[in-house]
C-alpha cells in the first residue's frame, strides 16, 4: 500500500488516536449488551500491536445515527465493557469524545493503557467534518492517528478525515490494511475466472457496483429483489415481485452491454414465489417465466442454485454482496444459505472468496462456513463503494509513504 501503516509508527510512550468502527448491534435489554462483537474482535490485532509497542491508546468510534446530540441509546459504554473482556485489560471510558474529561483521561494513560471515547456522533460537527472539532479530537493524541475503521472509511467525517490534517502521521491499522489488500486485489488483479454474486432488495443500491464489476469480472450472478428489475426489463412477467420501474432503462442498458461483450450476466431461471410477503405464506417453485399475476418471487430456486454453483465451482476469485432472497424469513433463506455453501466449497477448492454486507455475512455464519471464507469484510457500504471503483475518503486522507 502507498499509505503509512501502523507498523511504520514510533508508538512508544505516545498517545495514538485510533479510529475504529465499533458500530455494533446492542441488545434492547438493560444493561445493554453487544450482540455481535465481530467488529471489535477484528480490530484486536491492531490494538495488541499498539499496546505491545508501548502506545497509549485513545479509541474513537460512532455507534448508530444519533443525529448530532447525546443519546444514551447510542452510548459506547457497553462496548467499553465488551472490549475490556476481549482485550483482557482495563478500558477507561470518557463520557464525551472532546473536552476536559477526555483530555485528562488521555493524559493519565500509561504505556499500553486504553481509553475509549464516547460516540463521536453525539456532536453534529463529526458528520460536518468540522475543522475546529477535528482539531479538538487531534488534541487527545501526540500527533499520531491510526484508522482501522474500514467500515466508516466512506464517510468524510471529522474522526475519519478531518483529524488527519492536525496530526503528524496518519496511518492504516492492520484491519484496514487487510480489507484493502483483499478488496484491492479483487478489483485490480484478480485470479480468474472472477465471479461476482450480487443480491439484495434494490438495484439502485448497487448500480455503480454492477457497472464497475462488469468491467472487471468474468461473470455476475444476480439474485434477490434486484433481479426482478432486470427480468422485467427483458419483458418477463414478474407478478407482484419487487421492482424499481425507474431503473428499467438502466437495466436494459446494462443487459445490452453484457450481451454485446459476451459477458456472463446470469439471472435466476427459477424462483420460490408466494402470494403474500409473509413468513408462513403458501409457496411454489416455478420458472421465472411462469410467475402468476398476484404472486411475488422471494428466493432463488434449485435450478438457479445449481447454475450459480457451477459458475462458482470454476471461480478463482469470488466477491459476494447481498442475499439471494428474503433471508430473514426461513422459508426464503434457502437460496442464500446454498450460495454460502457453494462459496465455501469453491474456497476449499482454491478460490479466494470475499463476502460483505450484513445478510450475506449472516448467511455464511448461519451455514457454519464462516471459517472457510477467505475474507469477511467488516464494511457494508464501504466495501460497496470500493467495489464501485470509488475512492474512500478515509483511505485517501492517510499519509502517503
Ligand atoms: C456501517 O455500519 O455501515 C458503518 O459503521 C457506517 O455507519 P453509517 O452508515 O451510519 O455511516
Ligand atoms: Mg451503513
Amino acid at each position: 500500500m502507498d499509505k503509512l501503516s501502523i507498523r511504520d509508527l514510533d508508538l512508544d510512550g505516545k498517545r495514538v488516536f485510533i479510529r475504529v468502527d465499533f458500530n455494533v448491534p446492542l441488545s434492547d435489554s438493560t444493561p445493554r449488551q453487544v450482540t455481535d462483537d465481530t467488529r471489535i474482535r477484528e480490530t484486536l490485532p491492531t490494538l495488541h500491536l499498539a499496546r505491545e509497542r508501548g502506545a497509549r491508546l485513545v479509541l474513537a468510534s460512532h455507534l448508530g445515527r444519533p443525529k448530532g446530540e447525546p443519546n444514551a441509546q447510542y452510548s459506547l459504554a457497553p462496548v467499553a465493557s465488551k472490549l475490556a473482556v476481549l482485550l483482557g485489560a482495563p478500558v477507561a471510558f470518557a463520557n464525551d469524545c472532546i473536552g476536559i474529561d477526555a483530555e485528562a483521561k488521555s493524559r493519565s494513560l500509561t504505556n499500553g493503557g486504553v481509553l475509549l471515547l464516547e460516540n463521536v456522533r453525539f456532536h453534529a460537527e463529526e458528520e460536518a467534518n468540522d475543522e475546529n472539532f477535528s482539531r479538538q479530537l487531534a488534541a487527545l493524541c501526540d500527533g499520531l492517528f491510526v484508522c482501522d475503521a474500514f467500515g466508516s472509511s466512506h464517510r468524510a467525517h471529522a474522526s475519519v478525515v478531518g483529524i488527519t490534517r492536525f496530526v503528524k502521521q496518519a496511518a492504516a491499522g492492520l484491519l484496514m490494511e487487510r480489507e484493502l489488500a483483499y478488496l484491492g486485489k479483487a478489483i485490480s488483479n484478480p485470479d480468474r475466472p472472477f465471479v461476482t454474486i450480487l443480491g439484495g432488495a434494490k438495484v439502485s443500491d448497487k448500480i455503480e457496483v454492477v457497472a464497475n464489476l462488469m468491467k472487471i469480472a468474468d461473470a455476475m450472478l444476480i439474485g434477490g429483489g434486484m433481479a426482478y428489475t432486470f427480468l422485467k426489463a427483458q419483458g418477463i412477467p414478474i407478478g407482484k415481485s419487487l421492482v424499481e420501474d425507474d431503473k428499467l432503462n438502466l437495466a436494459r442498458t446494462l443487459l445490452a452491454d453484457a450481451k454485446q461483450r459476451n459477458f456472463r450476466f446470469i439471472l435466476p431461471s427459477d424462483h420460490v414465489i408466494a402470494s403474500e410477503f409473509k413468513a408462513d405464506a403458501a409457496t411454489k417453485t416455478v420458472p421465472v417465466t411462469q410467475t402468476p399475476d398476484g404472486w411475488m418471487g422471494l428466493d432463488i430456486g434449485p435450478q438457479t442454485v445449481a447454475a450459480f454453483r457451477s459458475e462458482l465451482s470454476r471461480a478463482r476469485t469470488i466477491v459476494w454482496n447481498g442475499p439471494m432472497g428474503v433471508f430473514e424469513m426461513p422459508a426464503f433463506a434457502h437460496g442464500t444459505l446454498e450460495i454460502a455453501q457453494a462459496v465455501a466449497a469453491a474456497t476449499t477448492a482454491g478460490a479466494t472468496s470475499i463476502v460483505g454486507g450484513g445478510d450475506s455475512v449472516a448467511a455464511v455464519h448461519q451455514s457454519g462456513v464462516a471459517d472457510k471464507i477467505s475474507h469477511i469484510s467488516t464494511g457494508g457500504g464501504a466495501s460497496l463503494e470500493f467495489l464501485a471503483g470509488e475512492k474512500l475518503p478515509g483511505v485517501e486522507a492517510l499519509t502517503n509513504r
